[in-house]
């Protein structure tokens, strides 16, 4: 099994992922058997709302197969670091691909590069950058708990990445990240990043490289930029990743004549819902066409019966509607450029 290529058929000891519907995603292993908690070996069976899924029936099946269970059906689908991220078993916070795609670029992390990361935790962000420096790159990943250590260990082994990872277990403010002047980039998701900084540029290359430190609160990102700038980095710059959905529905709008009175009552602006109320249109909510999905509601506005909106004829188009209330914040990424030949402080 690997993350990095694909293969056709489902193998004992993939990682496969079942998917069942747009909220309902596991990753799940193919073992035929399972100790049950008297230590007894029972079948494998998967539990889902349209019937039990026996693992064994999906050895031999292709990635991507539909699968037919009791009351419906479910598929299985390759796996990616896009889907280990919303399906992985959370040891710690993690990462979300919106905010690993920005690290990704930002970084300039390619086919080749040394990475250095830390904490490893869940290893959400390790797999999205095992990916992505791809066979004739490295990992160097670490973590001062033990057992995280030894299970990211396991599952890096288990999806094939054990050709371009090491995982030690280290203290990183204190003891560095334990590589001297290879890597590329370094990554750091701590509580302290400014603590770690300083080993950072030690594990960069002389010609140069990239950092980013990932923080949840504005006051690390104040004293990570300000111990940056100590150092003598460049280019700091902190984003904000913000996740906003949009929901495409169909609205009915009126047209109105310039001269109109209603003309500025009715000012189009179709972004939110709440526009909508002021514009005296009504918002009808409807089940959606997609059967398999049943969070997904589609809201029509249509014009209400008020006076101004009376005066108008309508005209139905396409939007792109967000909620503007949806939270995206995770956190703040900082990204500096350590020049050529930066001096070492530690
Ligand atoms: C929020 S988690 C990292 C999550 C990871 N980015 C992911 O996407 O799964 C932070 C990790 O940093 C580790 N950590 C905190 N301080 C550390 C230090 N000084 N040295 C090494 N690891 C540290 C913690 O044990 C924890 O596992």
């Amino acid at each position: 099994m690997s993350f990095s290529r694909c293969k056709r058929l489902i193998e004992i000891g993939d990682t496969v992922i079942l998917y069942i519907s747009v909220t309902n995603i596991y990753a799940l292993e193919v073992k035929p058997t399972v100790l049950n908690r008297h230590g007894k070996e029972i079948e494998n069976v998967f539990q889902t709302r349209y019937g039990c899924l026996k693992i064994t029936d999906l050895i031999g099946k292709e990635f991507g197969s539909k699968i037919t269970l009791p009351k419906g059906w479910v598929h299985v689908l390759y796996p990616t670091p896009e889907l280990w991220t919303i399906t992985l078993p959370h040891r710690t916070q993690i990462l979300y691909t919106p905010d690993i795609a920005m690290v990704i670029t930002q970084l300039e992390i390619g086919p080749g590069s040394i990475v250095c990361e830390a904490g490893t935790g869940s290893g959400s962000l390790s797999h999205a950058l095992l990916r992505a420096v791809g066979p004739t790159g490295k990992l160097h990943t670490c973590d001062f708990h033990k057992e995280r250590v030894q299970v990211a260990l396991d599952e890096f082994t288990r999806h094939g990445f054990s050709d371009r990872v090491t995982v030690s277990h280290r203290d990183v403010c204190v003891d560095g990240l334990g590589i001297d002047g290879e890597a590329d980039a370094v990554f750091l998701d701590l509580p302290k990043p400014w603590e770690a900084l300083p080993h950072a540029v030690i594990s960069i290359k002389a010609e140069g490289g990239r950092i980013c430190s990932f923080s949840p609160c504005i006051e690390q990102v104040c004293r990570t930029c300000e111990t940056m700038a100590a150092l003598g980095m460049k280019e700091i710059t902190t984003l904000e990743c913000l996740a906003r959905e949009f929901h495409v529905k169909y609205i009915t709008v009126p047209i109105i004549p310039d001269s109109s009175d209603a003309a500025e009552e009715l000012k189009p602006d179709y972004n939110t819902e709440t526009q909508a109320k002021k514009m005296k249109l009504d918002i009808k909510t409807s089940d959606s066409e997609d059967t398999n999905s049943e969070d997904t509601k589609v809201k029509e506005i249509v014009p209400s019966t008020s006076k101004a909106s009376r005066k108008c004829s309508e005209s139905k188009f396409m939007s792109a509607i967000s909620n503007l209330k949806m939270p995206g914040h995770t956190g703040y990424l900082t990204f500096a450029t350590v020049p050529p030949g930066l001096k070492r402080t530690c």
